[in-house]
Parts: structure tokens; C-alpha cells; sequence
């Protein structure tokens, strides 16, 4: 049996998505916007889904704009915040360790002539809200910080920098990119000082490709694309119908039992971090105590992370070693953002748990990682002898 721990990368579909998204390809494959019968059934799809995605996050259903995933979510807000308000500033504050899908959006706006200040973290991987405070300026258009980080699950201060921005009475559009929070812990609009966030379906089971970006009412944005005005004008394209119903579906099965689901993801974390450091020498944590109950990253000095992951893919074992789009590179920005000791960061891995994990997966987990860091360490102690000969 598989050990599948990379679920901040991707999850399983749950049978339930399947279902919705089989049902409604078969059944009601209308486009949402013909004014037939099929076409008001594909529009009821959508609408009572943007209910539903609306309801878990303390939103109104015109506060939801569909969008094919966080990547496109996070460019419509990036891109869409600079084109409204451009005229007014031209200062983005982001921070260091943002997903891809937000660092490459803010370079892409300095080659358009914005000033991007990228926040420094500190070695827990957070933002301070002191480095906000100070690069906040009258010039200041857009904020995009992420709530929680996809390979460390640091959680961020969003609720402080929200403070510091009525504080100072900043006219700046506040973004945060929620794609690994959403599911894994509260988010309410109601609350969170926010314009606008970042989600994704297929975090927390529903389907790849389907995604949401809430836009509190109000909010000066432009769209991206161009075409029939869907999406009220936000989003041109015919609706991804059958991956909007499936997100739905994802969000009513996340909504059942929410906190014994949590408890459950902190308690396996927890589990594997204790038998972690009970069991192997020299483990370093990179993630802090405020951190999504999902995500435990931890380095393991002396080894490669990406040799240990083969190691214990060849045991059905499916871990990573950075973010799925950034793991492809040999170093992550996460953790060099970090300043962690540069063993302790090349040795890392990211352990991201979902409610099928146990914790006797766990204990198969750090038996298997304690014979292949061994092996590692032996077999570099040896090579470091073999050279000094
Ligand atoms: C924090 C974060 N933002 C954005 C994305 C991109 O989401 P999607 O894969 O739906 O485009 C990811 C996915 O890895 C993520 O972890």
C-alpha cells in the first residue's frame, strides 16, 4: 500500500467529485449562458456552486468570480488590481516567499514600470508586520501576501497587516493568496481584511483546473481576458461547468466535521514531528508553531532531499521536496529565504497530510527515512574519507 504525503501539491479526487463531475458532463452539458432549458440547468449548476463556495468562506455569491485554478486566480487578481489602479501608485509589497504563480505576476509589473518591495522573512519563515509597516508608503496600490505557505505551512499575519493598513488609512487593494489555508483552517471574509483571495479546487479534492478568486464587493479590478463577459464581466470563457460542480462538492464533503478533520491533520503532524526527532539525529523543523495543521517541512543535514524522496518513492512512499512547480529546480526560494543552514535546506523534505493519513503511515514513514538517511550519511562520511586519502 502507497503512503501518499503530497497533498499540498495535489489531492485524490473523493468519489463524491468524481460522481459530480460524471453527472454533470453527462447530464448537463448546456452552455450556462444559452437561454434554453439546458442552458438555465447548466446555470443553476453554477450558481448554487458559487452559493456554496460563497457560504464557506462568509462571502455573497457575487463576491466569487470562477477561474481555472489559484495560478490564473492569482495572476487575475495581480494583473487586474495594477490595471485599475495603476494611476494612483505604482508600489506593490509582496514578500520573498510567494508561490510562483504571484512572484513571477509582480515581475512581470516591475518590467511595466511598478516599484515591488519583496518582505524578507524571518528563520520561521514569516512576514514581520514591523518590514510592512515600514515599506508601506501613500504610493502603495496593491499588497499580496499569502495566508499560509505551500512548502512550509508558515501562517502568515495577515490580521496584523490588515491593522497596519486601516491604520494608515491605505487606499493599497490587499490580496492573499489562500490556496493551502483554504479547507485547513478558518477563513471567514467577514472577518479576514482582505479585498480579494486566491483558491483552489483541487487542494482539497475536487478537480485540477477549476479555481475561485473572491472579490469583496467594491473592489477595483480589471479583467484579464477578453470575450462573451462571463463571470460578470470579470472572466471571459464558457464555464468550466462539470469542474465547478465538482468544487462544490469538495467544499460540502470539507464542510462536514470540519474541526475533527483538523484535529486529525494537526494530531498526524505532530506525530510525525515527535518521531522525527525521537528517532533520527540532527533534525531541523522549518515549520513554525503558526502553521496550517497540513504542512511539516523538515531538513535532514548531511542527506539530498531530492535522493531521499527516491528512496522512499522505491518504498511507496510520496513525499517532496519543495512545491511541485518550484521542485523541479535544485534549491528552494522558501527556505533560501529562510537563511536556514544550507545543509539543513538542501536535505529538506515537505510532508503534507490529508485525512487518509494515520499514524501508523507515519511510523512506516520514519522507519524507512531513518535507514535511508543513514545510508546517505554513511555513504558521505565515506566519499569525505575516500577524498582526504
Ligand atoms: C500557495 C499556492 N498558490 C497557488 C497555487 C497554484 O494553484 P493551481 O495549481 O490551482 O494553479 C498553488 C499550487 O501549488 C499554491 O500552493
Amino acid at each position: 500500500m502507497s503512503i501518499y504525503l503530497d497533498h499540498s501539491a495535489t489531492t485524490k479526487p473523493s468519489a463524491g467529485v468524481i460522481e459530480e463531475v460524471r453527472r454533470t458532463m453527462e447530464l448537463c452539458y448546456g452552455n450556462p449562458s444559452s437561454l434554453h432549458a439546458m442552458g438555465l440547468d447548466a446555470a443553476r449548476i453554477l450558481s448554487e456552486a458559487r452559493s456554496t463556495i460563497a457560504r464557506s468562506i462568509g462571502a455573497l455569491p457575487d463576491e466569487i468570480i470562477f477561474t481555472s485554478g489559484g495560478t490564473e486566480a492569482d495572476n487575475q487578481a495581480i494583473f487586474g488590481i495594477w490595471e485599475a489602479s495603476k494611476r494612483q501608485g505604482r508600489t506593490v509589497i509582496t514578500s520573498a516567499v510567494e508561490h510562483p504563480a504571484v512572484l513571477r505576476a509582480c515581475e512581470r509589473l516591475e518590467a511595466q514600470g511598478a516599484r515591488v518591495i519583496y518582505l524578507p522573512v524571518n528563520r520561521q519563515g514569516l512576514i514581520e508586520p514591523e518590514a510592512f509597516q515600514n515599506a508601506l508608503n501613500s504610493d502603495t496600490i496593491l499588497v499580496s501576501l499569502m495566508h499560509s505557505n505551500n512548502e512550509t505551512g508558515a501562517r502568515m499575519p495577515i490580521e496584523a497587516i490588515g491593522r497596519i493598513l486601516s491604520e494608515q488609512n491605505s487606499a493599497a487593494v490587499f490580496h492573499t493568496d489562500a490556496v493551502q489555508s483554504y479547507g485547513k483552517i478558518d477563513l471567514d471574509m467577514r472577518r479576514l481584511p482582505v479585498d480579494i483571495a486566491s483558491l483552489s479546487a483541487h487542494k482539497i479534492h475536487g478537480p485540477k483546473g477549476v479555481g475561485a478568486l473572491y472579490v469583496r464587493g467594491g473592489t477595483k479590478l480589471s479583467p484579464l481576458l477578453a470575450g462573451g463577459g462571463q463571470e460578470r464581466g470579470f472572466r471571459s470563457g464558457t464555464e468550466n461547468v462539470p469542474g465547478i460542480a465538482g468544487f462544490a462538492q469538495a467544499v460540502r464533503e470539507q464542510s462536514d466535521h470540519p474541526e475533527e478533520r483538523r484535529r486529525h491533520l494537526a494530531d498526524v503532524k505532530s506525530y510525525l514531528r515527535e518521531r522525527l526527532l525521537e528517532e533520527i539525529s540532527d533534525v531541523s523543523i522549518h515549520t513554525p508553531e503558526e502553521s496550517i495543521p497540513s504542512v511539516l517541512n523538515a531538513g535532514f543535514p548531511g542527506c539530498r532531499g531530492e535522493v531521499l524522496l527516491r528512496m522512499l518513492e522505491q518504498e511507496g512512499i510520496y513525499v517532496s521536496t519543495g512545491s511541485a512547480c518550484s521542485s523541479k529546480k535544485a534549491n528552494s526560494h522558501v527556505l533560501a529565504a529562510m537563511d536556514l543552514e544550507p545543509a539543513s535546506a538542501q536535505g529538506a523534505l515537505r510532508f503534507s497530510f490529508a485525512e487518509e493519513n494515520s499514524r501508523e503511515q507515519m511510523d512506516r514513514v520514519v522507519e524507512v527515512l531513518k535507514t535511508a538517511v543513514d545510508s546517505q550519511r554513511k555513504l558521505r562520511e565515506s566519499f569525505g574519507k575516500g577524498r582526504r586519502r
